[in-house]
């Protein structure tokens, strides 16, 4: 399954929703989460997220390994998001800090 991990906090650009077959992104206020029950694994999301938050679960940096059961457990209770929406409120000044040009 793909993970969403920290640098997608506080940016919530939502790309990634777009290309999604399965709808399998959920989302609260400050970030996107997917489902690994629905996820599958077809990486479409990957080059959308403009602060490269997705991660193949294979290929998770040992730091982000926590953003596993993250994902699975806030997945679960939150809602689909499926349209591209607003970023979070001053996204693009923190891709800026996460080293990523605009
Ligand atoms: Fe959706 Fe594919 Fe990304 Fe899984 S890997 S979240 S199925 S776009
Ligand atoms: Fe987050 Fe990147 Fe999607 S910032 S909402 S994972 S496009």
């Amino acid at each position: 399954t793909f993970v969403v991990t920290s640098n997608c906090e506080r940016c919530r650009f939502t790309d990634c929703v777009e290309v999604c077959p399965v709808d399998c992104f959920h989302g609260d206020q400050t970030m996107l989460y997917i489902d690994p029950e629905e996820c599958i694994d077809c990486g479409a999301c990957v080059p959308e997220c403009p602060v490269e938050a997705i991660y193949d679960e294979s290929e998770l940096p040992e730091e982000l390994f926590p953003w596993q059961s993250i994902n699975a457990k806030r997945a679960a209770s939150l809602p689909v998001i499926m349209e591209k929406g607003e970023p979070y409120p001053g996204a693009e000044q923190r891709k800026k800090e996460l080293g990523f040009s605009t």
